[in-house]
């Protein structure tokens, strides 16, 4: 079994995770390591634009489906081994609960993954380097991947990474600031010195995503540069 989560989220999720506000829906928003969430397909049906990215989209769909739902039987015996991690009520309130939506939220990305694609909307891409421009976006959100994901030990790597998701975007957002283990990550400090030191605005967030115990709270980078003069 994997040591990181494969998790899916749908848009009331990010809408917690990241402390979304209908107003920012305007804006130009990345999903970076989006994966099978369903976040781009409920905004693109409520009107809004959304471009999410992820090496798994470089497969085909068929693929991805089959991907996705080993991903979410794996994800089953993970939280069952790993229970005590979680709050168990407010989000999901048991683990058939937890699956059942995990589900929901992957068949709904499925379904739109290739009319998505065609319209540039899911775009094959991996951290740390990305094609688009810079200051393409407004705000690039990134949950479930730089703390938590298959390279949270890299420090190097999740600096590169957070500094390229900052030349794209205006404003980046982090979550959780767990590691795989549910800890507060131990990189969390370095990253944020090194951040500080490269001029960039950081902040931690409280936010109202309840479901990971110690995971109410986001980073958020703005990559702004202050420049003094
Ligand atoms: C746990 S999923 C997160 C899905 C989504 N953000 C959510 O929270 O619902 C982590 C995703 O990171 C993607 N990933 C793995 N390596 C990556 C990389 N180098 N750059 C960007 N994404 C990557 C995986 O394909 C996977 O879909």
């Amino acid at each position: 079994m994997k040591n990181h989560w494969s998790w899916s989220h749908s848009l009331k999720n990010y809408l917690l995770m990241f402390d979304l506000t209908t107003e920012e829906f305007d804006r130009p928003i990345l999903d970076v390591a989006a994966g099978p969430s369903s976040f781009n397909s409920e905004m693109h049906y409520q009107g809004y634009q959304v471009t999410s990215c992820d090496p798994l989209y470089a497969k085909p769909a068929n693929e991805i489906e089959t991907i996705t739902t080993a991903m979410i039987d794996e994800l089953g015996e993970k939280v069952s081994q790993q229970s005590s991690q979680f709050n168990w009520g407010n989000e999901f309130s048991n683990l058939a609960e937890l699956l059942r939506q995990q589900r929901d939220m992957a068949a709904i990305f499925c379904r739109d993954f290739p009319e998505g694609l065609a319209q540039k909307r899911y775009c094959a891409e991996s951290l740390p380097r990305l094609s688009f421009e810079d200051f393409q976006f407004s705000l690039a959100l990134c949950a479930n991947f730089i703390f938590d994901g298959s390279l949270s030990d890299d420090i190097q790597f999740q600096l590169d990474s957070i500094h390229e998701m900052c030349r794209v975007a205006q404003e980046v957002r982090i979550y959780p600031l767990l590691d795989q283990h549910g800890r507060i990550s131990p990189q969390l400090g370095l990253i944020m010195s090194e951040l500080q030191l490269a001029d960039y605005g950081v902040e931690i967030r409280q936010v109202s995503y309840q479901f990971f115990k110690h995971g109410n709270a986001m980073l958020r980078v703005f990559s702004r540069r202050c420049e003094l003069t």
